[in-house]
């Protein structure tokens, strides 16, 4: 793939397409959306995707108005070339509904699910309840999917029918009455590996769903070790990635890191929701774990001790409330390789995608670096 630079006219078109984008989406559509119970908004959002994204003049439209494409940001990851490191993070698109979407609008990659094995209906809804004084959705949704045999394949068409996005896929374990011992755990893991192995560019193994009946087993060492114990079994020719817990202590965090570099891992998805709400007002009815501002400075801490110790180990992707460039440029610089985000498109819109790789640009730039890659981990 080759990436041309954007012509002077071309940019300057984007940039004033993605200034009235942002005001569109401050003053007519956040205020619709945010009518509207999260739970509902968000099958709403995902019932446009699908509308929308057979109308080609609509998609072309969609990449002409948003896609900014820089070489600075193009990217080697993990032996996964990218166009830019920004991806969407597991959970917002469960079913691969967003896709085209995100791929006209200029994604880097998409991460699909989380799925699992069986089809799962999550948990008793409420699922979500903004905290926009926090930039913040309480997430409780309990990891409902129509089940990793359908969801993969949509994931596969996507990425082979991608213009320049990748696709990757969280499995994660199914959260409904069947569950059983650790063993069922694995084994559950096991299938939806299977079936992932060979038809995405990445996989994300995700451990660290705060919101189910189980708990989060596999974020202690022995089970974790199991677990991969049996998935290192399965020949899978794209990386896997792990996604991993926020809110538990370095010495726990970096056991879990050990047993990982063990096995055939090759990169660390930094962080999942936050559990901890001290010194944040959320009402105590509410159950789930925290997206958005909540967790960027952990997690930040958590990407630059990780890769202090363990980059020869893992690539880093780092997630968790990066609302501007500058944060993603903090996450890059701690020792992120790759950046994701929803709170972000979610509170401030579609738009986002654009305003965080122009950004993204101008700081390397500023700072000398010729590529993204350049400044990983400079500050860890
Ligand atoms: C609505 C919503 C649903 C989520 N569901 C999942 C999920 O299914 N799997 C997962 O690994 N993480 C899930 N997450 C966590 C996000 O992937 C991400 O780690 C977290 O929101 C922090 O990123 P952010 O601050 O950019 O939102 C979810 C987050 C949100 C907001």
């Amino acid at each position: 793939m080759t990436y041309v630079s954007t012509s002077f006219w071309h940019d300057a078109v984007n940039k004033a397409t993605t200034d009235l984008f942002s005001f569109g989406y401050k003053h007519v559509i956040k205020p619709m959306v945010f009518a509207q119970h999260p739970d509902d908004a968000h099958e709403q959002m995902i019932r446009f995707c699908d509308v929308a994204a057979p109308i080609s003049p609509l998609m072309w439209a969609l990449r002409e108005m948003l896609d900014y494409t820089d070489p600075v940001l193009e990217t080697d990851v993990m032996g996964v070339r990218f166009a830019n490191p920004f991806g969407l993070s597991a959970g917002l698109d469960k079913n691969c509904d967003m896709p085209v979407l995100l791929d006209n609008a200029g994604f880097g990659f998409e991460t699909v699910g989380s799925t699992t094995s069986r089809p799962c209906a999550g948990n008793p809804h409420p699922w979500y309840h903004r905290l926009p004084e926090y930039d913040s959705m309480l997430v409780h949704a309990g990891l409902p999917n129509q089940g990793s045999l359908k969801v993969i394949e949509r994931a596969e068409r996507a990425w082979t029918q991608a213009k320049t996005m990748q696709v990757s896929i969280s499995i994660a374990r199914t959260n409904d009455d069947k569950v059983g011992d650790i063993n069922e755990g694995i084994d559950d893991y096991r299938i939806s590996l299977e079936r992932a192995a060979g038809r995405t560019a990445m996989i994300e193994v995700n451990i660290s769903c705060p919101n189910t009946t189980v708990g989060e087993p596999f974020t202690q060492a022995e089970n974790l070790d199991r677990l991969f114990t049996q998935l290192d079994e399965v020949t899978h020719p794209q990386p896997i990635l792990v996604k991993m817990p926020l809110g538990v202590s370095w010495p726990q965090f970096r056991d879990l890191l050990t047993v990982l570099s063990e096995h055939d891992v090759q990169g660390v998805s930094i962080a999942n929701l936050q559990k901890d709400r001290t010194g944040l007002d959320v009402p105590r009815g509410w159950q789930g774990g925290l997206s958005g501002g909540p967790t960027y400075r952990a997690g930040n801490e958590l990407i630059r001790r990780t890769y202090a110790q363990f980059s020869k180990n893992f690539a880093i992707a780092g997630i968790g409330g990066v609302f501007t460039a500058a944060q993603a440029y903090e996450k890059i610089r701690s020792g992120s390789s790759l950046v994701m985000f929803i709170s972000s498109l979610m509170y401030r819109g579609p738009q986002q995608i654009s305003i965080l790789k122009r950004g993204l640009s101008a700081l390397l730039r500023r700072d000398g670096f010729a590529h993204v890659s350049d400044a990983v981990g400079i500050d860890a």
